[in-house]
């Protein structure tokens, strides 16, 4: 991964290209009393960093913006570098202390957001957010990134209308480079195999699953893959799938069980696009 990255770089010296790592992240109940514990917040800003764009899930302030601006003055401190798009709280009209927001981190030398929209069907417990990138290394390059964080026992429901999600997008913008990705609870007896065949993002023709079965995306080692990345293949052309995995920031950052329990209860989850 590693070693394309450097060639990646290397030939950005010669065209204007360079590897973007994304990641999604659920952030369990990351509300005001978490955003204001120091500790748990240098971890998270330690994770942004890695990445070029993030997608945190389970943000929770409903009444303002307070969570999302704590962690953009965090994560710039010193140098400005990333900016935010969020969500308003979904879903849409439900009781406010039941929704949440996604919210995209994205460093914004690197990629720009060129349009947005938020879906609305009441399928989902939290409809997706749709956001188009420009990457500014290459010239032309956009792609589209689609939230999802599904409720757990409506997981195969919400999967199978995602493929409704990804049609608008392409539709709206003629663009084909479409990533899905997010807390799918695509694991344990959510999504059992055999509901896999009536999910159209299972399609192997059309869509690729970069986090494989085997992932466990959980700090508490359930041994379930709920978290995702699922790409068209047009996407699929343009990235190194290999890089696929999830951040492990336990393991990478030197944390107790507790520590990292603090922080949540999901790895994120990445891949590398060129
Ligand atoms: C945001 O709303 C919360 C209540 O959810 C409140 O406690 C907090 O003071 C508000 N923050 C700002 C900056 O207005
Ligand atoms: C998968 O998608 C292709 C292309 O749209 C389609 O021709 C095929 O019938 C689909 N396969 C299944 C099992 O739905």
């Amino acid at each position: 991964m590693r070693l394309l990255c450097a060639l990646g770089l290397f030939l950005a010296l010669l065209h204007v290209t360079s590897c973007l790592l994304i990641g999604a992240f659920n952030n369990q109940c990351f509300g005001d009393r978490k955003s204001q514990d120091n500790v748990v917040m240098n971890i998270i800003k330690e994770i942004v960093l890695r990445y070029d764009i993030i997608l945190i899930q389970e943000v929770r302030c409903n009444h303002n913006l307070s969570v999302p601006n704590r962690l953009l003055a965090l994560v710039n401190e010193g140098s400005p570098q990333f900016k935010g798009i969020v969500s308003e709280p979904l879903p849409l009209g439900s009781t406010i202390s039941h929704r949440e927001r996604y919210l995209f981190l994205y460093r914004y030398q690197k990629v720009s957001v060129t349009d947005s929209f938020q879906y609305t069907d009441t399928v989902f417990s939290r409809p997706p957010s749709v956001v188009k990138f420009s990457s500014t290394q290459t010239v032309g390059k956009e792609f589209v990134l689609i939230s999802i964080h599904t409720q757990p026992t409506n997981a195969v429901v919400e999967l199978r209308a995602l493929v409704d999600v990804v049609k608008r997008a392409e539709t709206k913008w003629l663009n084909k480079n479409i990533m899905v990705l997010g807390d799918f609870n695509a694991g344990s007896n959510y999504v059992p195999m055999y509901t896999r065949p009536t999910i159209p993002l299972f399609n192997t023709t059309v869509f690729q699953w970069l986090i494989a079965n085997n992932v466990d995306t959980t700090v508490s080692r359930s041994g379930n893959a709920y978290d995702r990345i699922v790409v068209t293949t047009d996407m699929y052309n343009g990235m190194n799938p290999r890089s696929a995995d999830k951040f492990d920031f336990k393991n990478a950052y030197g944390l107790t069980q507790a520590q990292t329990e603090a922080v949540s209860d999901h790895f994120p989850v990445e891949v590398q696009i060129l």
